[in-house]
């Protein structure tokens, strides 16, 4: 079927008319038949990267380049790539198959060979005996992998999804991210995916970038991004994090440690921050351990919480700072409401420069 082409982003800068600067001096490779997603919260100029690549904003600066060959000048139609955003429009009198075929028959596609093509996609997106329904007879998320099948009805190297699951139940959701992948896999087509729900990018992509306040601010693969965070952004964004704040006071190897109002600690140091650098570092819920890691602190149980697989607990330190652990719920986790003794291991922590945090997710955890 269709391949992908690789997307680059040669220094793209977006200030829209107003003077509003919503993309800063962006580069950035995604290749060829990759699944990738950006991710960041409402706002941060997800939606306006994807139109410099679809061609319905050019760039202030910088070019954007699909397989190679510079867009600049290029519209919509010109380009080799298709949207699909949460608002579907399809066509309610339609039968699917029609749906799919639509953008065939402006190119001049006959009826036989448009039927063939569209039967084809509906195969493909797992609807191959939905073809004479109407979009009403369809769930919501059939009717979301009809408009998948008519984006890729006009052969897209890219694809550029904005969202597409937003307006879906979670059952549904979380079910499509499963499809989505999978019909990526099938065609090979580029997928760009945008996203403020990082449940949606760890599972689905083969690298996200996370993105805030108009810059991108790292890109990797799920478990990198997740493990290995480089900005406060990242690790606060993406997941949950308890978080100190502190001075480091002396860097050894790859750690760094750090003083904080709450105890000194040893994390990993992975963008090199140095002697007397104001920073944080964060720590996973999950890599929260008792009576063991080599970072120690007393906590008092404050809230207990069953999830069913997992116990989460919110403690406090004498010192006042907030913590949130997550353990496998099993009789060793039955323990009392008293101070007990928690800690982590430095391998599980990240120091980080003193940066902006997410507004979502870490916020409620802060240890401060
Ligand atoms: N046409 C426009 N004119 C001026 N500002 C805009 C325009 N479109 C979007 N913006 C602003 O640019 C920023 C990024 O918007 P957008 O790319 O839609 O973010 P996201 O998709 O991540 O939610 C926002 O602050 C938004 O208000
Ligand atoms: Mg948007």
């Amino acid at each position: 079927m269709e391949r992908g082409k690789d997307v680059v982003l040669d220094g793209v800068e977006i200030t829209y008319p107003n003077g509003f600067t919503a993309v800063h001096e962006t580069h950035l490779k995604v290749e060829a038949g990759e699944f990738f997603s950006i991710l960041g919260p409402s706002g941060c100029g997800k939606t306006t990267i994807l139109r410099s690549v679809s061609g319905f904003v050019e760039p202030s600066r910088g070019r954007v380049l699909i397989g190679g060959e510079d867009q600049r000048g290029k519209g919509p139609n010109a380009r080799p790539t298709a949207l699909i955003f949460q608002n579907l429009a399809l066509f309610p009198l339609m039968p699917v198959w029609e749906n799919v075929a639509f953008g065939l028959e402006a190119r001049g596609v006959g009826k036989r060979a448009r039927r063939e093509k569209a039967d084809e996609l509906l195969q493909l997106v797992a609807l191959g005996d939905q073809a004479e329904k109407k979009p009403s007879e369809l769930s919501g998320g059939q009717r979301q992998r009809v408009a998948i099948a008519r984006a890729l009805a006009v052969g897209p190297s890219v694809l550029l999804l904005d969202e597409p699951l937003s307006a879906l139940d979670l059952k549904l959701r979380q079910h499509m991210r499963a499809e989505l992948r999978a019909i990526q896999k099938k065609t090979g087509v580029t997928f760009i995916y945008i996203t403020h729900d990082q449940g949606e990018a760890l599972t689905m992509s083969d690298r996200i970038a996370v993105m805030n306040a108009g810059r991108i601010e790292q890109v990797g693969g799920a478990d990198e991004i997740y493990s290995s965070p480089h900005t406060a952004f990242a690790a606060s964004f993406v997941g949950e994090a308890n978080q100190f704040r502190g001075r480091v006071t002396a860097v050894t190897g790859d750690y760094a440690h750090i003083k904080t109002a709450h105890g000194q600690f040893i994390g990993r140091n992975p963008v090199g921050l140095r002697d007397g650098d104001e920073a944080i570092l964060f720590i996973r819920p999950e890599a929260m351990v008792l009576d063991a890691g080599d970072n120690q602190m007393m906590a008092r149980m404050e809230r207990r919480d069953l999830e069913g697989a997992f116990v989460n607990m919110m403690l406090r330190t004498p010192t006042g700072a907030q913590i949130t652990v997550c353990v496998p719920n099993t009789s060793a986790t039955q323990i009392s409401a008293d101070a007990a003794q928690f800690g982590f291991r430095s391998e599980d922590a990240v120091v980080l420069p003193e940066g902006p945090l997410a507004r979502t997710g870490g916020e409620e955890l802060a240890a401060q």
